[in-house]
């Protein structure tokens, strides 16, 4: 698949078949994903992989603010906690911010890294939600993550169970682009 079919194509995938996702799949999807470009190459993002009961207990604790997201990744045969490796992305060698943004570049690098996952998956034929409404302290309590680390995002992935939906619409380039001379 062409990079520009595959951006274009690429949907938020919501319901899926029962089918497991195979760890080696997964792997590969990971292996593309680690080509995303990064804050001087830190390559800060970590993926773990949840099924069962470890899925079911970021189910049962970590979407009080949207059931919506429970229903789904219940159903859902892989649940992925995208994260990241704390205070090195936007950071100098001594602890110090490099820039302004301090560490928000953290979250820039592990949005990136994400798009190239869900991009990876579908070229894969495996269909993609990334979340961002949940409780990051229960995931990260949920699947015992270390002081160093934080949760970027939660991915859902497995075989999608519907057709590739329409795009929701964009906006127009006029209102994305400007440009300055
Ligand atoms: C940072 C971020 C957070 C999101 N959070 C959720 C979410 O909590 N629940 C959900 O169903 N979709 C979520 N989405 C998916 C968006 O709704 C979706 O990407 C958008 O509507 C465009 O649709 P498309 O991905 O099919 O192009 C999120 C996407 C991003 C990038």
């Amino acid at each position: 698949m062409d990079a520009i079919k595959c951006i274009k194509e690429r949907r938020s995938i919501r319901q899926f078949t029962a089918e497991p996702v195979s760890h080696e799949v997964l792997s590969e999807i990971v292996e593309i994903a680690r080509f995303a470009p990064s804050w001087k190459n830190t390559n800060i993002s970590r993926y773990v992989a949840a099924e069962g009961s470890v899925k079911d207990l970021i189910c049962d604790k970590a979407f009080d603010l949207y059931p919506g997201n429970a229903e789904m990744v219940r159903k859902a045969p892989m649940l992925v906690v995208q994260t990241y490796v704390k205070n090195r992305s936007g950071f100098e060698r001594d602890g110090s911010f490099s820039t302004k943004k301090e560490d928000r570049w953290q979250n820039y690098d592990a949005g990136i890294a994400a798009e190239a996952f869900c991009l990876a998956a579908f070229e894969k034929g495996l269909g993609t939600v990334i979340l961002g409404i949940f409780d990051e302290d229960e995931v990260a309590k949920a699947i015992g993550l270390s002081e160093d680390r934080g949760v970027a995002a939660l991915i859902v992935i497995g075989h999608p169970a519907i057709d590739n939906p329409e795009a929701p619409k964009r906006k127009d380039v006029s209102e994305l682009l400007t440009f300055l001379s």
